[in-house]
């Protein structure tokens, strides 16, 4: 009997570390020229596990996978494949929920610091020779007289949420599916999405990107904001119609921004983010840490190796069973 084939489409880590691990449990693996449709598919005639990053999984590309049971995104987000079309034929889709919660809890309460403190703005003032504490830029802010409002208290925005509180401020959550009960427990204030946004002097994304969440901040939610706002995300770049964000920080509505995700990443050279002082980039670089490399392309593999040995892996289509 021939051992199962599985194949990596793409894969931006640096090293083979997804091929070493399936192929040390004995399974065949092999990646694509691309994550392109046509050279997926080239590959992929008797694959029965698929490992993806980046590349776009739609109902036509498992189409061509007729042999295909598990598809592992390396990663949390698993907006790259369309689940419902892999639920309807009976394909168990899979991410790696818990290699960097700390990582991004910790990079987005950095993000906050940096502008609630104005610390780009002070590093500028300082190599510039100036030496002031008080000025009209930086707003430097006091955290006990801030409102940092979380969209999503899942891993992420739950530990961000707590780390806020624990730092002084005023948290307010919105997240229609966890319960109030849990939110008021960890010291913040459960409120529906609209009034989260427009209470925030900063403003925290941690929802995952869908159909429903793709431009969730957009130009209107944008006005509804305070002046002088601040904008954080270290989630996923469409949440945030990011033309309407940089129109409102040229126009003096939104304060400041800090952003490791983006609509198109790499950020296109020509962004007019790039040229806005106010804002802070980051190369959706949040996950990163030594610790969470390591670990991330290993989960992805065994998540596939789990699955076909009958072993519960975490599957993300919703009324799918944790092991098939
Ligand atoms: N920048 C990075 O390096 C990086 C790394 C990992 C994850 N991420 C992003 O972070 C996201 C969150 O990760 P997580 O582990 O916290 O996920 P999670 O599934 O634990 O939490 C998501 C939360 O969002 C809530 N939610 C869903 N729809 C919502 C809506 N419309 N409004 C408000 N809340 C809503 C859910 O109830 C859940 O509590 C991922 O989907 C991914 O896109 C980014």
């Amino acid at each position: 009997m021939t051992e199962p084939f599985i194949l990596v489409s793409d894969c931006d880590l640096p090293g083979t570390v997804i091929e070493d691990t399936l192929r040390q449990a004995g399974l065949r693996a092999d990646r694509a020229a691309s994550g392109s449709p046509d050279d997926i598919a080239a590959l992929s005639a008797d694959a029965e596990g698929l490992v993806v990053q980046w590349a776009q999984i739609t109902g036509d590309v498992m189409d061509r996978m007729p042999n295909l049971r598990i598809i592992s995104r390396v990663g949390i987000g698993y907006d790259m494949v369309d689940v419902e079309a892999a639920t309807v034929r009976g394909i168990a889709v899979a991410n790696t929920p818990s290699y960097c919660i700390e990582e991004v809890a910790a990079h987005t309460i950095a993000m906050i610091m940096s502008q609630a403190r104005g610390l780009s703005a002070y590093d500028r003032a300082v190599r510039a020779g100036t030496w002031k504490a008080v000025d009209a830029r930086p707003l430097a802010v006091r955290p006990s007289a801030t409102t940092v409002s979380v969209l999503g208290f899942g891993r992420i925005g739950s530990m961000v949420a707590r780390g806020c509180r624990a730092l002084g401020f005023r948290v307010l959550v919105a997240d229609p599916f966890a319960p109030a009960d849990a939110v008021r427990e960890a010291g913040c204030e459960p409120v529906e999405i609209a009034e989260a946004v427009a209470r925030a002097d900063i403003l925290t994304l941690h929802v995952p990107l869908t159909d429903d969440t793709r431009h969730l901040i957009d130009a209107a939610a944008l006005a509804t904001m305070k002046p002088g706002a601040v904008v954080v995300n270290t989630c996923r770049g469409p949440l945030i119609d990011e033309e309407a964000l940089a129109a409102s920080l040229r126009a003096g509505h939104i304060g400041a921004a800090a952003l490791d995700v983006f609509a198109g990443e790499p950020l296109a050279a020509d962004s007019p983010l790039r040229d806005l002082d106010q804002v802070l980039l980051t190369p959706h670089a949040a996950w990163y840490s030594p610790e969470a490399l390591a670990d991330l392309p290993v989960h992805a593999a065994e998540n596939v190796i789990r699955y076909l040995a009958g072993e519960s892996v975490p599957i993300v289509n919703p009324s799918f069973a944790t092991a098939r």
